[in-house]
């Protein structure tokens, strides 16, 4: 078999075999194939998209030059979820120990934000001592005591995705539907679960920003895994604003633990526990979905969620006094309240907008190797629908060394008032299994 044969074919519209696909993955994942390859092969994909076979083989090929996580020796289910995140969104942070809490096993790889949107790893860092980078013996360990683990992709999972992910990044075929699909799932069927709960955002801070592109997305996905023996669900979900209202790393722990408290704001609660329902009712651990969902609420109202944080955030070598008095979370040296010129109702907070604005604060990140301020961010006073007068803060911005000018005008054309509120926007849009 040769690369340019394949190349050509491809470029050519026609099916490449299951076979054709597993030589080039391993060959490039191994070196003996070239970046220039690989980034032809990639623009092929791009413009001739790929067939419904040949969409279930990729991932399936790029999981196999990694590891494959062997959870056998866990007794009870295994279930991930997967965000292809958003401005805000820090839903995995609360829905994980739920469900870790009304015993389902929840291995959960995370990675770093990039852009606009923010990285679970990320925020987990801004915790004094916290580590993502158990191996996995360590990580086996830590998700045998007490049902949740969270670390990052491992060099070891998946390695042609870290590979051609990054070939990607450089050769404008990111924003392929079946290499995006392909890619997520060739790590989450690396982690040895029975079931996955998938959250594809759509609206303006999404990767997606139609909902018809979501939906798509959303069911390559599932083919991928239902091909590999996995149940899956996808709920199709609103980030047209920021979900909840901090926007930074050590405020979305702040954030998270004050909604495991049950004292949140009401989207993302909302949002964490559909989410944590469903990841407990597809391992089959509630007989059906009502009963899934009164299992989580009783697990947030009695505080059970939060003990699980704290579990987690101990055995993971965190500070877990966190969960009791998080002002000792980094804290910006200074607050700066952004006011309303007018009055009338809040009819946008463009979600992309605000995530740019606070990767240029320091909360996230340019280039992979940026470096994060876990300190700095935003928390939103008003979210879409609310009455605002003039002079009335909107935002405070929490900023530390870098200077927040533009960071700050940015969220002044970011956030529209208007005289009337815009109708509403459901939380979940749809639920596709
Ligand atoms: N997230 C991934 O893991 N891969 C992609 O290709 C896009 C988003």
């Amino acid at each position: 078999m040769r690369a340019v044969d394949l190349i050509e074919r491809k470029r050519d519209g026609h099916e490449l075999t299951g076979e054709e696909i597993a030589f080039f993955v391993e060959g490039y994942t191994r070196g003996t194939i070239p970046d220039y390859q690989a980034s032809a092969l990639a623009m092929a994909v791009f413009f001739k998209g790929k067939t419904a076979a040949e969409t279930g083989a990729l991932p399936e090929s790029m999981m196999r030059t990694g590891e494959v996580l062997d959870l056998g020796e866990l007794p009870g289910p295994k279930v991930d979820k997967h965000s292809t995140g958003g401005v805000g969104d820090k839903t995995s942070l609360i829905l994980a120990p739920l469900a870790a809490a009304c015993g389902v096993y929840v291995p959960m790889i995370s990675g770093r934000g990039l852009g606009h949107t923010g990285g679970t790893l990320d925020k987990l860092e801004s915790i004094a001592g916290f580590r993502v980078d158990l191996g996995l013996d360590e990580f086996r360990a830590v998700l045998r005591r007490c049902h949740l683990g969270m670390i990052g992709q491992t060099p070891q999972i998946a390695p042609a995705d870290r590979k051609l992910y990054a070939l990607r990044d450089v050769t404008g075929t990111v924003e392929s539907r079946p290499l995006i699909a392909a890619s997520i799932m060739s790590k989450k069927m690396a982690e040895g679960i029975d079931a996955l709960v998938l959250d594809v955002k759509t609206g303006d801070g999404a990767f997606m920003v139609r909902e018809e592109d979501s939906r798509a997305l959303a069911e390559a996905m599932i083919a991928i895994g239902r091909g590999m023996g996995r149940r899956i669900v996808a709920l199709i979900t609103d980030m047209d604003q920021p979900l909840g209202r901090a926007v930074g790393n050590a405020l979305e722990i702040v954030e998270s633990i004050e909604t495991l408290r049950g004292q949140g704001p009401k989207d993302l609660e909302a949002l964490s526990l559909e989410r944590a329902a469903w990841m407990v009712s597809v391992a089959g651990v509630a007989p059906g979905l009502d009963a899934a969902r009164a299992r989580v609420r009783e697990a947030l109202v009695s505080g059970a969620g939060l003990r699980k944080f704290q579990e987690v955030i101990a055995l993971q070598g965190g500070d877990p006094r966190v969960c009791d008095d998080t002002a000792l979370l980094p804290r910006a040296e200074r607050t700066i309240e952004v006011r309303a010129e007018r009055g009338g109702y809040v009819a946008k907070i463009a979600a992309h907008a605000v995530g740019h604005a606070a990767m240029l604060l320091g909360a996230g990140r340019e280039r992979v190797d940026s470096r994060i301020d876990p300190a700095v961010g935003f928390v939103l006073r008003k979210k879409v629908g609310d009455a605002v007068e003039a002079g009335e803060p909107l935002v405070t911005v929490h900023a530390d060394g870098r200077p927040p000018e533009e960071a700050i005008a940015i969220l002044g054309r970011a956030i529209r008032i208007a005289p009337q509120a815009p109708p509403p926007r459901p939380l979940v849009h749809a639920i596709l299994s």
